[in-house]
């Protein structure tokens, strides 16, 4: 098949990537002509685990253009996979889908299978249809799809090839578009959940949703531990063999980040909000995650009086390990709030780079430099490189012996072996 998929940040690379993989021959477009040019030269522009490997290895089937006219033109099935940040009252702001749809509703010459990946609020897709209508498109030249994606930074080309489920949402009737996309995935063993346009949309938002949930309860729980001297990793355990409620998405930590939960549980709220429906599951959720910084805040006033005159060395900067993505970091908010309580601190991250100035937060280039000196050591991130250190010789490079788990990703005793006064959450 001839896919064009537009928009080359780390869903849309990663789904040409992928498809070229099974076969097809791929264009990716984006309007960003620094970001193409360097895709032309084997630039990579976000780090992913393989999708360079990938992206090089099928560098025949996968190419990439600037111009969405002459992609469009030369491909049936199109792919949109263009960001949808937020507003700041917290709905989506979909001007980059809506300005793909206006250039690609003036160059539909042929049939295309128009397929939404974008995360879009309830009732977008729909909108979509009728805006490609109005443009004067007649409804023999396309159709549209809705298929959400469900890949995580770090892991995304192996969340696509072995997705737990493909959702597609379909206008009624429209069995040509479901064998188009059981065509483009051929080779994928995943199952198909099939709804309206409007449940796949509402799927997305609720997985995202339901994750964050569980996130946020466990952080709640841990909380409630940290009071009566359990640890919360046994209760992670004890609920997570329980297959109704399931082992993932139950580690304890200073909360999510990311450019998908935050944005999407508040545009979910807001979609709902439009409808006069409540939410107090998403508000206390988010309430949760807000605040979940503050405990380890207390925790450190607690053990370090004189916290606001302190060096400490923050690892891990990206929202989470094998990313250098930096948007909504929890760890950034960490290092923010203690700034302004006074503290030095001193920042490393294997890939990711602060995405702010600040006289008070240094980033180091060697883990090494980071951790001289310091008073208290903060592991932000579960980056591997983090969890193979030698905790004895960081130990003999630091100035105090605090160390912050705020991912409970450490073994507790064989760190206090070494004469560090542990902090987790929830555990004793
Ligand atoms: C998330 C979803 O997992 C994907 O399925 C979805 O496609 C994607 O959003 C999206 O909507 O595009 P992602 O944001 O990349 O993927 O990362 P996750 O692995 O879900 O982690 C999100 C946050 O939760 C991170 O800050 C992570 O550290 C945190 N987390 C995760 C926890 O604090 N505890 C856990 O047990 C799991």
């Amino acid at each position: 098949m001839d896919i064009c998929v537009i928009g080359a940040g780390y869903v849309g690379l990663t789904s040409a990537a992928v498809l070229a993989e099974l076969g097809h021959r791929v264009i990716c477009v984006d309007k960003d002509l620094e970001k193409i040019n360097n895709l032309k030269n084997g630039i990579i522009p976000i780090f992913e685990p393989l999708l360079e490997d990938l992206i090089k290895k099928n560098k025949t089937l996968l190419t990439f253009s600037h111009s969405i006219e002459e992609s469009i033109s030369k491909a049936a099935t199109l792919l949109i996979a263009v960001g949808t940040p937020s507003n700041i009252d917290g709905s989506s702001d979909l001007s980059f889908i809506k300005s793909v749809i206006n250039e690609i509703s003036g160059h539909i010459f042929s049939y295309k299978t128009i397929i939404i990946k974008s995360t879009v609020p309830p009732g977008t897709n729909e909108s979509i249809y009728k805006t490609i209508l109005e443009k004067g498109v007649d409804p023999s030249q396309f159709n549209i799809v809705s298929n959400p994606e469900f890949l995580r930074e770090g892991s995304a080309i192996t969340d696509m090839i072995n997705a737990d489920r493909i959702v597609v949402g379909l206008r009624d009737g429209d069995g040509y578009s479901l064998s188009i996309i059981k065509q483009m995935y051929h080779g994928l063993k995943s199952p198909y959940i099939i709804t309206s346009l409007t449940g796949a949309e509402m799927i997305k938002y609720a997985s995202n949703a339901m994750l964050a949930l569980k996130i946020s309860f466990i952080n709640e729980l841990a909380r409630i531990c940290d009071k009566y001297l359990v640890d919360i990793q046994d209760v992670a355990k004890g609920i997570g063999a329980d297959a109704r409620i399931g082992p993932h998405f139950l580690q304890a930590g200073i909360g999510y980040g990311g450019s998908c939960f935050p944005k999407d549980v508040l545009s979910l709220q807001f979609s709902a909000k439009a409808k006069n429906v409540n939410t107090p599951i998403l508000e206390a959720l988010q309430e949760i995650n807000d605040t979940q910084v503050n405990i380890y805040i207390d925790k450190l006033k607690e053990m370090m009086p004189d916290l606001s005159h302190s060096i400490i060395t923050v690892l891990g900067i990206a929202f989470k390990a094998n990313t250098d993505d930096t948007r909504y970091s929890p760890s950034v908010r960490l290092m923010n709030r203690l700034s302004e309580i006074g503290c030095e601190i001193h920042a490393y991250d294997p890939k990711a780079v602060l995405p702010m100035a600040h006289n008070r937060i240094i980033q180091f280039n060697r883990l090494e430099e980071s951790i001289l000196d310091s008073d208290c050591l903060i592991l932000a991130t579960d980056w591997e490189e983090f969890l193979q250190l030698d905790w004895n010789d960081v130990k003999s490079k630091m100035k105090g012996n605090i160390l912050l788990d705020a991912r409970n990703c450490l073994k507790k005793n064989e760190i206090e072996k070494l004469g560090f006064n542990y902090l987790g959450i929830g555990r004793p």
